[in-house]
């Protein structure tokens, strides 16, 4: 069964402007630099790239917590870009939700776990009184693994691994279509990331839930995402599913960044070619000329500092290298 685009963005930008003084010409962070891509019902799309190219920007951007700078953005086929009619956007900020890396500050501590599940539903107006609002309470903490009794207690009672769950149960009490998860598990134990991620998956099969999952971690992304995208320096560079991306790279910059993931197994280890990141990553204010990969990819000749390259078709994904198929018989 073809499944339904739920999310498109073309040529996302999102530009953050910086103060050089009074006097001083104004400079802007290109921190979300002419992104395109979309994203199916159910479906995982992993993104995954350096810290500071742009990946938390473009999810906040696509939920509409950042203004674009330009490009577009499509929500359930609809062009919400500009939307200003409050209850389209009300109904946009339902549909589409934020889990944030720290579950420790998402939380308000205050609030007790069922006052804090509850409030988005009763921002909504969902339920007609507060004994159904509490009893879908009960339900979303089941769903996520903790207990009915915890709806009295208050976040600071619970650890890193249960507070992100109490933050998946309110998120869910909207009954989102789409949610971005920013690093979700990044702040907790490893012994804990693997069940968070479940839960993830299990919500994701009965919900048919799409998810931007956002994370530093290519082999955890791997195990999740249905394709991957690989951000660097505010553009996406290479595109595909998370197998083709994974196991078989094409742009240069994927290439590195997975030669920096261990390898566990000692053979494949030692054969494995190894194109080491070096070099500073450049300022998102005074990117380079033509590929932003550039300063830093040992296979630049002069023409990837002339022209930005574009998304191609190459191997079964998409790729921005202007030495696509050159590369491949070199170095793969
Ligand atoms: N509100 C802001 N104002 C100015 N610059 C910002 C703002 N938010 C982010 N930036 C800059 O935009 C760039 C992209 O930041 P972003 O947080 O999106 O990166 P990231 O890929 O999520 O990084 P990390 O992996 O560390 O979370 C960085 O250079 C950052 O300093
Ligand atoms: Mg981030």
């Amino acid at each position: 069964m073809e499944s339904k685009e739920i999310l498109r963005v073309e040529n996302l930008k999102t530009y953050f402007e910086v103060s050089g003084g009074l006097l001083a010409k104004k400079q802007y962070v290109k921190a979300v630099d002419d992104v395109s891509l979309s994203i199916n019902e159910g479906e995982t799309f992993g993104l995954v790239g350096e810290s500071g190219c742009g990946k938390s920007t473009l999810g906040r951007t696509i939920v509409k917590l950042y203004e674009p700078t330009a490009g577009k953005i499509f929500f359930d086929g609809e062009d919400i870009t500009a939307i200003k009619n409050k209850d389209k956007l009300h109904n946009f900020h339902k549909d589409c939700q934020l889990i944030f890396q720290d579950p420790y500050a998402s939380l308000d501590p205050r609030m007790t776990v069922g006052e804090i599940i509850k409030e988005p539903m009763e921002i909504h107006g969902m339920y007609s009184s507060n004994e159904e609002r509490e009893k879908v309470c009960v339900e979303l903490l089941e769903t996520v693994g903790l207990k009915p009794d915890h709806i009295r207690r208050y976040p600071h009672e619970f650890s890193g691994g249960q507070r992100q769950r109490i933050s998946i149960a309110r998120t869910l009490a909207l009954k989102p279509k789409f949610i971005v998860c920013d690093e979700p598990i990044s702040a907790l134990d490893v012994s804990i990331q693997a069940q968070i991620i479940n839960i993830l998956k299990d919500i994701q099969k009965n919900l048919n839930i799409a998810y931007l999952f956002i994370g530093h971690d290519l082999a955890m992304i791997e195990t999740i995402a249905d394709r991957i995208g690989v951000m660097y320096l505010g553009h996406l560079v290479e595109v595909g599913t998370a197998e083709e991306v994974y196991h078989h790279p094409v742009h240069p910059y994927t290439q590195a960044l997975l030669s920096a993931v261990p390898v566990p197994d000692p053979v494949v280890g030692k054969n494995k070619q190894r194109m080491i990141l070096e070099g500073e990553t450049p300022s998102p204010i005074d990117p380079p000329s033509g590929c932003p990969f550039r300063t830093r990819c040992l296979y630049a000749t002069e023409v990837c500092a002339k022209e930005m390259p574009v998304m191609r078709e190459f191997g079964g994904h998409m790729a921005a290298c202007a030495r696509l198929g050159e590369l491949e018989e070199k170095h793969l």
